[in-house]
């Protein structure tokens, strides 16, 4: 099964209105590859993405970087999946490792996120991945396939997910994991998904790589056969996103 490529552009905590302005501006005059070769998913801070969503062109969707674990109410701060859903901000962000990490989000907890999200009618880019010691422990099968695990317990289908292998040491370091090491977890996360859910599911779940993509490094990655696409954060601030979507 053929399964269309996946570009997400995570902006995380960065910008002002007017840098914020100026990507819009890029991503507008950039040319992509048509709709049915990439999905194109920007993800802005939440108080930037009504302008972004206004601003961009229709081949980029908006993504939200997390929301709430179920409906909204007396919890300060935080943004629901409903709210999303209100706004047609058609796609979020879950289980971010720097979530995970700074805020102590648990494998249930991403899994719980994810199932509500999905219940509200949003697409979620659910993400996974290992840290230095771990995968010096030689453990990253374990920790991603745990990370996974917590998800597939608690969603019913796997239609509106895309899965984000992120290892941790390469987020924002400039380490990018090779080609084959990324073809390697893709691999064993398709299996683990044609064991653990349905053949179809492992077939058609687009797992995307992330972890100091940029748009020399994208060809290569994006050449290995269960790569189906990226996770991009400091390149999807500048034009070299747009690079990285010509690029596939
Ligand atoms: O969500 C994106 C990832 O954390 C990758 O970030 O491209 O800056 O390494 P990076």
């Amino acid at each position: 099964m053929r399964r269309k490529f996946f570009v997400g552009g995570n902006w995380k905590c960065n910008g002002t209105s007017d840098e914020v302005n100026k990507i819009v501006s890029t991503l507008n005059a950039g040319q992509i590859p048509a709709a049915d070769i990439v999905e194109v998913v920007v993800s802005p801070p939440f108080v930037f993405i009504p302008c972004v969503k206004i601003g961009l062109k229709p081949e980029f969707q908006v993504a939200a970087q997390n929301c709430w674990v179920k409906k909204g109410g007396a919890f300060t701060g935080e943004i629901s999946a409903e709210m999303l859903a209100n706004l047609s901000i058609p796609w979020v962000i879950i289980g971010h490792s720097e979530r995970r990490a700074l805020l102590n989000e648990t494998n249930e907890f991403v899994g719980e996120k994810v199932a509500y999200a999905l219940s509200q009618g949003l697409k979620v880019i659910a993400c996974v991945g290992e840290t230095l010691e771990e995968r010096e422990a030689g453990t990253t099968m374990q920790v991603v396939a745990a990370q996974t695990k917590a998800i597939a317990d608690k969603i019913s289908s796997w239609d509106n997910v895309v899965l984000a292998y992120e290892p941790v040491w390469a987020i924002g370091t400039g380490k990018v994991a090779t080609p084959a090491q990324a073809q390697e977890v893709h691999a064993e996360l398709r299996k683990w998904l044609e064991t653990n859910t349905k053949p179809e599911v492992a077939a058609s779940t687009r797992i995307i790589y992330g972890g100091s993509v940029n748009g020399s490094n994208c060809k290569e990655l994006g050449g290995q056969q269960d790569v189906d696409g990226f996770l991009v954060g400091g390149a999807s601030l500048k034009p070299e996103f747009i690079d990285i979507n010509q690029g596939c």
